[in-house]
Formats: C-alpha cells, structure tokens, sequence
C-alpha cells in the first residue's frame, strides 16, 4: 500500500481511537498479557468489518461448534460475537488498544457470552496461535505477510480469513467479493474476502504395494511442496526376478485442498486422502481407476508394460519412507 494512503488510514485511525478515548467509560481491563502498549505496536488503524463482511467470512471458514477462532485486531469484537452467537463457537479476541477491549469486555457480559468468549489486550504479533482452528484478520498486506509463516506451522486443516487483504504469493483458495455499501475506506464499495487452509506438510517419498495374484507392485509418490501446490510423480514399479522394472510414471501438479489431492491420470482420477500416518490412494468412485498396464508381452514372451491393468478397487495406503520397494503395505480400515 502507497505510504501516503497507510498515512490517511492511520490518521483517519487516531481520530477514531480520540473519539474513543473521549465517549469510553473508565473499565478495569486486565493488561496483564499486554507487552508493549506504544503507539508503534498499532500497525493497523480501527475499522469495522461490515456484518455482511463478518458473516461471510465465518460461512467460508465453515465454522462450527467445536471451532475455536481467534481474531487477530478484534476492534468491537464483532466476529468473535458472531461466531459465538450464529455457531456457538469458542473465541478469542485480540486487541491492542485497551479501551476496545474494555468495550467488548462490556458486551460479552451484555450478551450473556462469558462462557464462550474472551478479549485480550496482547500485539497479534505476539499472541500464540497454536489453539486456534479458525483465524480471522481485517488487517493490512504488509501485516499479513509479517504473520504468514506464523501462520503456515498451524495445525493443518486450520482456516485462516482475511478481509480485504491476500497473503503475499501464498494463493487463497477461495476468494469472494461482496457488496459492502456502508464501506468507510476507499471508493470502491465492495470487499474480498480471502480463505486459506493450513496446507499438511506433504513434501517428500510416499510408498506402498498392491498386491495382485502373487505379484507386489509397488506404488510410490514423490512429492515437492509450495504451500497447498502440490508436484512430483506417481510411479508404478514391478520387481521380477530382482530385476525393478518402473511400468508408469504418472506426473503430478495439482492443489492440496484441506487433506485431499487429486492426481489425474487420462480421463481417471487418483484421489489422495492425507492423515497423520499416510496417504491413501482411491478411485474416484463410482469409475474404477487403473493405475498400471502390466501383462505379458505375447510375442517377447515377458513381462511388459501392455494390457491386464491394475483396477484401483481397493485403497491403497502409503506411508513416509525412501526404500519403496521395501514398502509393507498396511491394510486400509
Ligand atoms: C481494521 S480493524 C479490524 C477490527 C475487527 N477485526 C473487524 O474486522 O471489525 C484492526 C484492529 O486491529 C487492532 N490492532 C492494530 N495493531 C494491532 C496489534 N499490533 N495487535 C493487536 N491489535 C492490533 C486495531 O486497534 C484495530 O482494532
């Protein structure tokens, strides 16, 4: 952002935070978790999200019950409220300015929310992130990128939203842009607003067999990972006579989406699933996928890659390891 336009929003912020300091009433908040409450500390002024903007940005988190969601800049403490009140999610918001937090201190009692949320006067670059399953932030680009690779040690599947801003060239997976006629900043009234989710770490070698008559095929994927993109290959190996012979190479270049990667093969899909233990392999029901062409070749009297393919009818697990034809597969519950 050009530093003239950060300087109007920063400028437009403190005569916000004065009107506040003029209209609040004297509360007792807990700072105790405050660092350093100076000015420097504020690197994004206070501007709310409209309650189109906040729905919207609860919907693509897919927020439920059992999520716990942090704001990062809580301002009102709209989003935590929203989220407690639509979702009866835990929430945590934090907040920078002390008289905000006092404000929404006072609202969470109004609201009868004391169970399930909480505010907290703590710099969002200081705040442990570990607990939360949904992050939500109306902050600024270059906030944003301070906070990414904070971000992206996350546990996986967690969702991160961001009002207005992107994440530098880590690319969201889901953008939306909405109608936002009572938009206090800029002359466009809309917003965008981003989603990410917290890529597994998948880079790597992944094996595992499939068994057919009394033949071990091994499958193998290597993996190169930039946030949820996904690269590499899929190989097919065949051991006969301790002769290694690779009977397809299917590349890989696709997008991990939550715990899932789909790898195309012709007009088939592979689809991955990822847990904490490994991969597992399936058709894209209901077309039976065939991942190798291996049969004996008639005329050259051996084994070649040629027809009798190999239907994925069964899932096939993989787990982390480097000697793939050494692979044991386990069997998938
Ligand atoms: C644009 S407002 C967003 C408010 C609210 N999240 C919303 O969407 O309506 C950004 C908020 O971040 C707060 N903030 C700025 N710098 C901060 C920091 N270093 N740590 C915590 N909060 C900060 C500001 O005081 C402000 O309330």
């Amino acid at each position: 952002m050009p530093t003239e336009v950060r300087f109007v929003i920063l400028g437009l912020a403190t005569a916000t935070l004065l009107l506040c300091a003029a209209s609040s009433p004297a509360l007792t908040v807990d700072q105790s978790q405050s660092q350093s409450n100076t000015p420097r500390d504020v690197d994004v002024p206070f501007v709310v999200s409209a309650p189109s903007v906040v729905r919207t940005m609860l919907e693509m988190a897919k927020v439920q019950k059992q999520d716990f969601v942090i704001d990062l800049g809580s301002g009102d403490g709209r989003i935590v409220f929203h989220a407690a009140q639509k979702y009866g999610a835990r929430g945590l918001g934090v907040e920078i300015d002390p008289k905000l937090v006092e404000t929404a201190v006072e609202d969470t009692q109004k609201l009868k929310l004391g169970g399930l949320v909480n505010f907290r006067v703590q710099s969002l670059l200081e705040t442990d992130l570990s607990p939360a399953t949904v992050i939500t932030m109306y902050l600024l680009p270059d906030v944003n990128l301070q906070l990414r690779d904070k971000l992206l040690q996350l546990k996986p599947g967690t969702r991160v939203v961001s009002h207005d801003w992107e994440m530098g060239d880590w690319q969201a997976d889901e953008m939306r842009v909405i109608q936002n006629p009572e938009k206090s900043l800029g002359l466009e009234k809309t917003s965008k607003v981003f989603l990410w989710v917290v890529p597994t770490r998948l880079a790597g070698r992944w094996c595992g067999q499939i068994h057919k008559e009394n033949e071990a095929i091994t499958v193998n994927i290597d993996i190169e990972q930039r946030y949820q993109e996904l690269s590499g290959s899929l190989s097919i190996t065949t051991a006969d006579a301790g002769t290694k012979k690779t009977v397809r190479k299917i590349p890989i270049r696709t997008n991990l989406v939550g715990n899932r990667f789909v790898i195309s093969h012709g007009n088939q899909d592979i689809v991955t699933d990822a847990d904490d233990a490994g991969l597992t392999l399936s058709a894209d029901a209901p077309r039976p996928v065939h991942i190798a062409d291996i049969g004996v070749n008639p005329l050259l009297g051996r084994r070649f890659p040629f027809f009798n393919t190999v239907p994925l009818a069964e899932p096939v697990r993989l787990t982390r390891g480097s000697d793939c034809m050494n692979a044991r597969t386990t069997p998938v519950k």
